[in-house]
């Protein structure tokens, strides 16, 4: 006898979705593509792998995710590709090649890929929701899109979020304030964390999201942007928090709040989930990029837009203990065939045509295998088709909950069936 082989498992910091938990999924991404669609975005859909350009220039080299985290491949054509990331440079990337008419309103959903250390809520693949919108700076476009995201998460039921929100400014202000910044950094170098203290120069704002404890130390007392923003951006930034409250959200102003992209410009904003800690607590995050359509080789195009990942929103939701509302995926009806033959293949499409969820065994078993398959299926009712049933041209529906089922349950006309069964699983 061959030995058996070991079995494969995931891959280390990814995870599979099975039900009952997939029917969660199903339920966030509907309630997600509602939101979308009642805001005016459409689908987008792009691939999964790019040339790892997109990412360079769209996120930075110099950003974490690309230095530490980026999945990068090259094809058989010698051709170096990217796992995406994120969803923001893709969708972006397929806006400068589409060139769909502006305001361009797009939502998607996608996995995303970063080689990260896997805890809860962090994962080397995980699902982002998100929308972008391409062709406006109007700060109500900013409004609108944190007003769908703080819409969808209450839809789903998380009440304990907080939003950060702060602005980056734009080429006027920051490169001015990266000096300032970069002043203040190099005076107090000794002081910062070991990473830092030699890093610090390739990207200063990174040392304001830094979380050691001595990085936090010295910036506290560093210049932050949001105090040196330009006329424009301020009054834009102005403008955001302004219509937020005119909606009744509630924002919080996080000058630290600097994200992990080089592509934001101006407002920035982060989910932040009470229940979760202090740890991958963000439920969703995004921002203005208006230099990014350009850095991708389009036309000047301001845009906007956020992603929230799902596994964390799940999470949030566990922790709140939030009892979602389950879509249905139950069956109504399991169908026992002890016939032997095919006498039910066509009731059973019959029933399916006629909206009801319908299983049945397979490989001829007895009906003692079928009931039990049925019992564990979920389904309400069963249907069952003996040699009398055949006979005579009937069905017999039982009540799988019923604890008298030789009492409650009916023989109908075959015929009669679908509608029979219609009428009860509506009722
Ligand atoms: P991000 O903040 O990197 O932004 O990711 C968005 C959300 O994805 C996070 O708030 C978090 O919920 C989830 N997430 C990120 N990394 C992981 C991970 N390793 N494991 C589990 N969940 C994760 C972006 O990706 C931007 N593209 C958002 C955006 C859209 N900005 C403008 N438009």
């Amino acid at each position: 006898m061959s030995e058996s082989l070991p079995p494969f498992r995931a891959p280390t910091g990814t995870h599979d979705v099975l039900a009952p938990e997939s029917a969660l999924w199903e339920g966030l991404v509907a309630s997600f593509a509602e939101f979308a669609y009642r805001y005016g975005f459409s689908l987008v859909m792009t691939p999964i792998f790019e040339d790892v350009g997109v990412f360079t220039r769209g996120i930075g080299e110099e950003s974490e995710v690309f230095q530490k985290e980026m999945y990068i491949f090259e094809d058989r054509g010698e051709r170096r590709f990217a796992l995406r990331p994120e969803g923001t440079a893709s969708v972006v990337r397929a806006f400068v090649q589409h060139q769909p008419t502006t305001p361009w309103k797009a939502w998607y959903i996608t996995p995303a890929f970063r080689y990260e250390r896997p805890q809860a809520g962090r994962y080397r693949q995980h699902y982002q929701l998100g929308v972008e919108v391409l062709g406006t700076d109007d700060p109500a476009v900013d409004v609108e899109v944190i007003a769908l995201a703080n819409n969808f998460y209450a839809a789903i039921g998380l009440k304990n979020l907080r939003l950060l929100i702060n602005s980056m400014g734009d080429e006027e202000c920051r490169p001015r304030y990266i000096e300032l910044l970069s002043e203040y950094l190099e005076a107090h170098q000794m002081e910062l964390c070991d990473e830092h203290r030699e890093m610090w120069r390739q990207n200063p704002l990174r040392v304001l999201d830094c979380k050691k404890e001595a990085c936090i130390r010295v910036t506290s007392g560093a210049p932050m942007l949001i105090d040196h923003l330009c006329d424009n951006c301020r009054a834009h930034f102005d403008q955001v928090i302004a219509g937020l409250s005119a909606i009744g959200v509630e924002s919080f102003l996080s000058p630290r709040l600097v994200r992990g992209f080089d592509y934001y410009t101006r407002t920035t904003f982060e989910f932040i989930a009470e229940s979760l800690g202090n740890a991958q607590n963000a439920v969703g995050g995004g921002g203005r990029y208006d230099k990014l359509s350009e850095q991708l080789g389009g036309k000047a195009t301001s845009g906007i837009g956020f992603g929230s990942g799902i596994e964390r929103l799940l999470l949030a939701r566990q922790a709140e203990g939030v009892v979602a509302p389950l879509l249905k995926r139950t069956l109504d009806v399991f169908v026992i065939d002890t016939t032997g033959g095919d006498s039910v293949t066509l009731l059973i499409e019959q029933l399916r045509a006629a909206g009801i969820a319908t299983d049945r065994a397979y490989d001829q078993r007895s009906m003692k295998a079928q009931m039990r398959v049925a019992d564990k299926s979920g389904a309400r009712w069963a249907l069952l088709v003996g040699p009398e049933e055949l006979l005579a041209g009937e069905v017999t529906i039982r009540d799988l909950r019923s604890q008298d089922f030789e009492q409650t349950q009916q023989r109908v006309a075959r015929s009669q069936t679908v509608s029979t069964v219609a009428h009860l699983v509506t009722k």
